[in-house]
């Protein structure tokens, strides 16, 4: 599957329907006073476990977690680092944020990862489209201050 658009769940593959539906149940729990915007995301790892989270947010704002970051702390927490496949559905079909992006990029070079609203709509991109770039980490031979 490229990236593509869909009209409704039901034309989604079955292995994506079932990661859709797993976040979209995930997403009924979401704790999202503040926002109003409740997320559900679902991790597929290569050994078949889904690992599904919502959005926690906290009064002390700033505390608030993703849905995609809930997953994945989920999965880590498991022992299961092999991502294969991550969906995450809201209400308007909003792609992950920057800060989840580079959490992904410490466990898995790419992965696929539908986006999508509610409804099922939505499109099927990848992590390395999402951030060509990640920040890797600083290596022990490289210079702190070139210029100076
Ligand atoms: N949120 C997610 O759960 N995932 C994202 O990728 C973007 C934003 C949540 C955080 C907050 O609870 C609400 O959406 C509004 O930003």
């Amino acid at each position: 599957m490229t990236e593509s658009e869909y009209m409704a769940a039901e034309w989604l593959p079955p292995a994506w329907r079932e990661l859709f539906e797993a976040a979209v149940a995930a997403r009924r729990n979401a704790h999202a006073p503040y926002s109003g915007f409740a997320v559900g995301a679902a991790l597929r790892t290569e050994s078949g476990h889904v690992f599904a989270g919502c959005n926690v947010e906290n009064a002390s704002l700033g505390l608030t977690v993703c849905a995609e970051r809930v997953a994945i702390w989920k999965a880590i927490s498991e022992g299961d680092h092999a991502f294969e496949a991550l969906a995450v559905a809201s209400e308007s079909g909003a792609t992950p944020c920057g800060a989840c992006r580079q959490v992904m990029s410490e466990f898995v070079e790419d992965m696929r990862i539908l986006v999508a609203d509610t409804t099922g709509r939505g499109w099927v991109t990848s992590l390395k489209a999402l951030l060509p770039h990640p920040f890797s980490g600083i290596s022990a031979d490289q210079e702190c201050c070139p210029q100076q």
